[in-house]
């Protein structure tokens, strides 16, 4: 962590004098500390402690203009490496969730580039309010990470997670995103993903589709950018907002998706986790079908669509050197994976149980199987964010590939790296 930097936000609960703790460890492990204390903050610390800890001045006021001329809101929130919002109160979480810029700690937060790591602490039912929960979701998928709460005694007397985390916890956790920072072993490489379910149209107005969020591929697509990735995100149908640094091509049918994959490659790594319909209707109306007073129900024929893992995972010039196929299942879901890895002929499978309705397909966890060969055992995941879950098979993508396959192109990586 030597002569790494902090942006220290402190929201105003009674867990802010932890605060002057994790300042103090930071400075002996040579990062440097610069505060900004929110105005309830103040209510619980003082701007002295707080600056003569960090042996900086503390910034507090967004229109203070001898400041402003000096450090800028803007330099301020970018001169960091990583930014620390701790406590996090349960409404710095709901203006981060939002957007809200009317003070200069979120002004700040909106402002930054870097990472922000957010340190929650407040009451049990501040953090289970469905309020909290959706904002804390949110966060999680505009890539903030959090440490914390911990479970146990609050000061309010009331018992439940909560607490803020201990000042080594958030230590661990500071050092380990620092050490993150240049953390990019997917540099260079192209990754390809699908995502999303996709609508096969019976006539103009209505369609064929599947309870499919897209969450797991536009996690994978997000955490594909992180890890330093060019990405290719080729989506169905979602209320998803495309992730930033990522290529997303919008697509609604099987075909038109296959269409969109087969021109983006080449790829040095293919994840197809789309919920492809099997089947489309054979022959779409061209006009809204009538329903007839006293007339039978229209029948629909199908016909098979194309598969689209099935294709590119054909040996060929344009192979990508590792196809991963996601297989949703409702029983069986190891052994019908495994049999689906071989009649598909991609590399990697990971299996997920998507029999509970509001599960996996739609949650925001997923519990997976991998299985990277009909030899080795499957290996079980625990339950993780689909955010972690991405993170966790790019990496090891990452890792295969490192050993496997040269990086594409020079001019990629280099551009890439600009
Ligand atoms: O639907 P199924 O269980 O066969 O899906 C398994 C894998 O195959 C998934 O990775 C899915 O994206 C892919 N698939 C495909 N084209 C299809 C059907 C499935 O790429 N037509």
């Amino acid at each position: 962590m030597q002569n790494k930097r902090v942006l220290l936000i402190i929201g105003g609960g009674i867990a802010a004098y932890k605060a002057l703790d994790l300042i103090r460890k930071l400075k002996q492990n040579g990062v440097s500390v610069r505060v900004i204390l929110t105005r309830a903050g103040a209510k619980f610390v003082t701007p002295l402690s707080l600056a003569t800890l960090s042996g900086e001045p503390v910034e507090d006021n967004l229109f203070d203009a001898g400041k402003e001329a000096e450090i800028g809101h803007i330099r301020l929130s970018r001169d960091a490496d990583l930014v620390v919002v701790a406590p996090a109160t349960a409404d710095l979480l709901a203006k981060m969730a939002n957007g809200l810029a009317d003070d200069l700690a979120t002004t700040c937060l909106l402002a930054t580039d870097k990472p922000v790591l957010a340190v929650p602490a407040m009451n049990v039912r501040m953090w289970r309010h469905p309020a909290t929960e959706r904002n804390v979701a949110q966060l999680h998928r505009d890539g903030v990470r959090f440490v914390g709460p911990e479970t146990g005694e609050m000061a309010c007397g009331e018992y439940g997670p909560g607490r803020m985390a201990e000042v080594t916890e958030i230590i661990k956790a500071i050092a380990l995103n620092l050490s993150e920072l240049h953390d990019e072993p997917l540099l260079g490489r192209h990754v390809l993903i699908t995502a999303g379910p996709t609508y096969e149209p019976i006539d103009p107005v209505r369609f064929i589709g599947n309870r499919s969020s897209g969450k797991q591929g536009y996690a994978l697509a997000a955490a594909a950018a992180r890890l330093g990735a060019d990405v290719t995100l080729v989506s169905g149908p979602t209320g998803l907002k495309a992730p930033s640094n990522v290529k997303t091509i919008h697509v609604e049918t099987a075909r038109e998706m296959l269409a969109a994959v087969q021109a983006a490659l080449p790829a040095d790594i293919a994840i197809l986790a789309a919920a492809v319909a099997d089947w489309r209707v054979n022959g779409t109306a061209k006009q809204k079908i009538k329903k007839l007073r006293g007339g039978e129900p229209p029948l629909l024929e199908f016909v098979e669509n194309p598969d689209i893992l099935k294709t590119i995972s054909k040996p060929g010039p344009k192979r990508p050197p590792l196809v991963i196929g996601f297989a949703a299942e409702t029983e069986h879901v190891i052994a019908n994976a495994q049999k689906k890895r071989q009649a598909k002929g991609c590399d990697w499978i990971v299996a997920n149980d998507v029999s509970e309705v509001g599960g996996a397909m739609g949650g925001e966890k997923n519990t997976v199987h991998l299985i990277t060969s009909s030899k080795s055992k499957p290996e079980s995941w625990p339950e993780m964010t689909k955010a972690e879950v991405a993170d966790k098979l790019l990496r090891r993508a990452a890792d295969l590939l490192a050993r496997k396959a040269p990086i594409m192109t020079a001019a990629k990586a280099q551009k890439a790296k600009s």
